[in-house]
């Protein structure tokens, strides 16, 4: 049975952890399902491991929103939530809710996730009017990292550190069901789980949420360009597949494959007959 948010709420509530990871794709979702993670999150890291793009802000909503339909057919059971992309909210608020109904209409997810900007409040607070559940996401904000000072790691002195503590407490009033800390000391990211009812989902931001998420291409050691510090690498992917696209290649170039298992034969007579026409 499909998870809902009021089951993800549940368990903060019985101090349960939450498990998080990113699918872009079918075959993915179907993996991360049968894994049993508990919320498969369509993110605009998409444009990054899967597109290639240098930024997040490139990916458009049509492209996720293919992506996201996907998603939901391969998983039975996991909440997924779509990433709502840069173009399809921070560009022009007034868009949010028509973008957050693509995701839960069309594609079917069953919650949108909003990283933070000047006019996030609103936004959320709209989308949830309209019963589309929202995910917040603080701290690092890829979308809108041009305007972030000093480094990836958000929260490191007081100023900014109590500007998260704030942010955290305003989503939860816009009605969010959740909140991603991304790149936040342990320390903030504990006083923030310890401080809101609903869960926080950690990313670079500590043992002390009450879950953590993942880019999948990341801990499968699939996405090769860059691995940030908070990453671990939980099966090395890349290296399996190349080594099974080399034997392929081998088997092509000797004629060992396709053998008779994977061919498809005519019976005798039928040839036979063919032949006669040759
Ligand atoms: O797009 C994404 O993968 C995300 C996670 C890093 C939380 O937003």
């Amino acid at each position: 049975m499909r998870l809902t948010v009021s089951s993800i709420i549940e368990k903060k509530k019985n101090k349960e952890k939450i498990t998080m990871l990113t699918a872009y794709d079918f075959s993915f979702s179907t993996m991360v399902d049968a894994a049993g993670i508990d919320i498969i999150l369509v993110g605009d890291s998409m444009a990054n491991v899967i597109l290639g793009m240098d930024s997040t802000t490139e990916i458009s909503l049509d492209e996720m929103i293919n992506h996201s339909a996907a998603v939901v057919k391969g998983s039975e059971r996991a909440l997924v939530v779509g990433d709502m992309p840069y173009c399809s909210y921070q560009i022009n608020p007034d868009d949010a809710v028509d973008s957050a109904h693509r995701f839960f209409h069309d594609a079917g997810c069953h919650a949108v996730k909003l990283e933070w900007f000047d006019d996030v409040l609103k936004a959320t607070a709209q989308i949830v009017h309209h019963n589309i559940p929202v995910m917040g996401h603080i701290g690092f904000t890829p979308q809108t990292a041009d305007k972030l000072v000093g480094s990836k790691v958000q929260g490191k002195d007081i100023e900014t550190a109590h500007r998260l503590i704030e942010q955290a407490r305003a989503l939860e009033a816009a009605g969010c069901f959740g909140i991603v800390l991304e790149c936040v000391p342990w320390q903030i990211a504990k006083i923030i789980t310890e401080d809101i009812q609903i869960p926080t989902i950690g990313i670079g931001a500590g043992v002390h949420c009450d879950g953590q998420v993942l880019v999948l291409n990341d801990m499968l050691g699939l996405f090769k360009r860059f691995t940030p510090k908070f990453v671990k690498i939980y099966e090395d992917l890349f290296s399996a597949a190349v080594s099974g696209i080399q034997k392929y290649a081998d088997e092509v170039r000797s004629g060992a494959f396709p053998s008779e298992k994977e061919s498809f034969s005519m019976n005798e007579e039928e040839f036979n007959k063919l032949k006669e026409f040759l």
